[in-house]
């Protein structure tokens, strides 16, 4: 049965892009559009974006919580999904990153910016914002929209709501005077409702709040109830575990496709893998190294944070080098781990080469041109460049945790054996593992015939959205069920 959904995010590629969550709002929604269901998506109306659209209509102001906000309607680019902006100058005008200022510090008043979208977010769903259309569910995701089901909580008739858990690591919190200022009802600063340890948590208000909670991997699902990995909040995650899924992420076929992917000097396909060994003379040259096709190369993309595991990487650089092997880092983040990435490739100017920026077409070639892939995380939600490294025939080299445990095989013997390994797993966040992963890979890499094996199976693993999709829509009607119930 087709349903009106409201997809909130704050960020939605090729719009804006921080990380995963930004791919995955890109995607999601296209493919529930496909599955039959009516989708809009609605994000903050970003100086960056407003600047980046063809054709964007302004179609109407309304007040949301005493601010008036202006929403623009477009399409998001090359899909047939209609797509909401919510505009205030003062929020969202500014141009940068959506979350952060230059030098890296939250913006100060992220508090009253996505409480402002999550009002906005509120009276759409609540049909009182101009279109006459009102959604039968709220998709929310991540804290910045975790407002939105605690304030249509108080709503008499309101849509269902699902909550989306990207990463639980980030959950909004303020102090007490920013909950006073944002003149929230009073329910609102309780233990069991939005409070956390005499802070306001944004993330509180989706996990206490929603119909129905998701995380983006079923690991990570598990995972996220237990102290090691529930950042503080895995008590109230276990007692919602009833309505907690894990649905793992799929990937946009189109936009990481090797066989059609602009971004490569030369494109290849299951059929003619050879032609794939461009790619790596080609990285090897945008990145200044020496081309020596025989030796691997170790790609890694991501942001430069304790979460991706960056810090295990730099301990053992000097002996990845030695093995030999050589390796290009592209990401962005916290400045420790750029400086100390800089100053190690002084050292190995022939076997490391690094990028530090934000680079969406060298993500593509590094995808294409390396020979393994590395994703030694702490923890991974779901993650996706694993899924894009299968999908280009580029061996994964994953901490087991979350999503990289669920979409990665292992190469132990049997799973050689069976034609059923598409990359090597390592079990402990520590850098001898790493490194030992690493040896492990550059020895199957040295037998063609087994390496082969699993490029060919990693290439024909299925990760499109179409399964996932199908997973939301059966979960939509379960929280559709619940809303009623707690209405009714
Ligand atoms: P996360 O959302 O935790 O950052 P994911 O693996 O889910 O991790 O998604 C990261 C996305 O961001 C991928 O599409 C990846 O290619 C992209 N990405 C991360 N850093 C960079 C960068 N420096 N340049 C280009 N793309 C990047
Ligand atoms: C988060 C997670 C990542 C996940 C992405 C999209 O940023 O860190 O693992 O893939 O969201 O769901």
């Amino acid at each position: 049965m087709a349903k009106r959904i409201l997809y909130a995010s704050s960020e939605v590629y090729p719009l804006i892009k921080t990380g995963g969550l930004a791919d995955v709002s890109g995607s999601l929604p296209r493919a529930l559009q496909s599955a039959g269901h009516e989708v809009r998506v609605v994000m903050p109306a970003y100086g960056d974006v407003i600047g980046k659209l063809k054709q964007a209509y302004p179609v109407g102001r309304f007040d949301a919580g005493g601010t008036e906000v202006e929403l623009i309607e477009t399409m998001l680019p090359g899909s047939d999904v209609l797509t909401w902006l919510v505009g205030n100058k003062e929020a969202f005008g500014r141009s940068g990153n959506p979350y952060m200022s230059g030098d890296g510090n939250p913006w100060p008043d992220n508090a009253e910016r996505f409480h402002l979208f999550d009002r906005a977010v509120a009276e759409l769903a609540q049909g009182r914002a101009g279109p006459s259309w009102k959604p039968d569910l709220v998709h929310c995701n991540d804290w910045q929209t975790g407002l939105v089901p605690a304030l249509l909580s108080l709503e008499s008739n309101r849509p269902a709501t699902v909550f989306t858990i990207h990463n639980l690591a980030y959950q909004g919190l303020f102090d007490y005077d920013t909950f006073q200022k944002l003149d929230l009802p009073n329910v609102f600063w309780h233990h069991e409702t939005l409070e956390y340890y005499g802070q306001m948590s944004f993330l509180k208000g989706g996990i206490v709040y929603a119909d129905q909670l998701t995380t983006v991997s079923p690991g990570y699902a598990e995972e996220i109830q237990t102290a090691e990995f529930g950042c503080g909040v895995d008590g109230l995650l276990a007692n919602r575990s009833e309505s907690l899924t894990g649905i793992v992420n799929g990937i946009d076929t189109s936009e990481w496709n090797p066989a059609r992917d602009q971004h490569l000097v030369q494109t290849y396909s299951k059929l003619n893998l050879e032609r794939k060994l461009v790619n790596k003379t080609e990285l090897c040259k945008d990145f200044g190294l020496p081309v020596d096709t025989g030796m691997p190369l170790i790609g890694m993309v991501g942001r430069l944070v304790s979460q991706k595991g960056i810090d295990l990487v730099l301990d053992i650089l000097d002996r990845i080098v030695a093995i030999p092997a050589q390796m290009v880092i592209l990401g962005s983040g916290e400045s420790k781990f750029e400086n100390r990435l800089r100053e190690k490739v002084k050292n190995h100017s022939d076997r490391i080469s690094i990028y530090i920026g934000y680079d969406e077409a060298l993500a593509h070639r590094i995808e294409a041109g390396a020979d393994m892939f590395l994703m030694p995380s702490r923890f991974e939600p779901c993650g996706l460049n694993q899924m894009y490294s299968l999908r280009y025939g580029t061996i994964p080299i994953v901490h087991a945790v979350g999503g990289l445990a669920d979409t990665v095989v292992t190469a132990t013997p049997e799973n050689i054996q069976s034609g059923q390994a598409t990359g090597i797993a390592f079990y402990e966040p520590d850098a001898d593992e790493l490194y030992a992963a690493i040896r492990h890979a550059v020895a199957l890499y040295k037998n063609q015939a087994i390496w082969k094996q699993m490029q060919l199976t990693a290439m024909r693993q299925d990760f499109s959205w179409a399964g996932s999709a199908a997973e939301y829509s059966k979960l939509y009607y379960k929280a559709m069920d619940d809303a009623v119930m707690e209405v009714g």
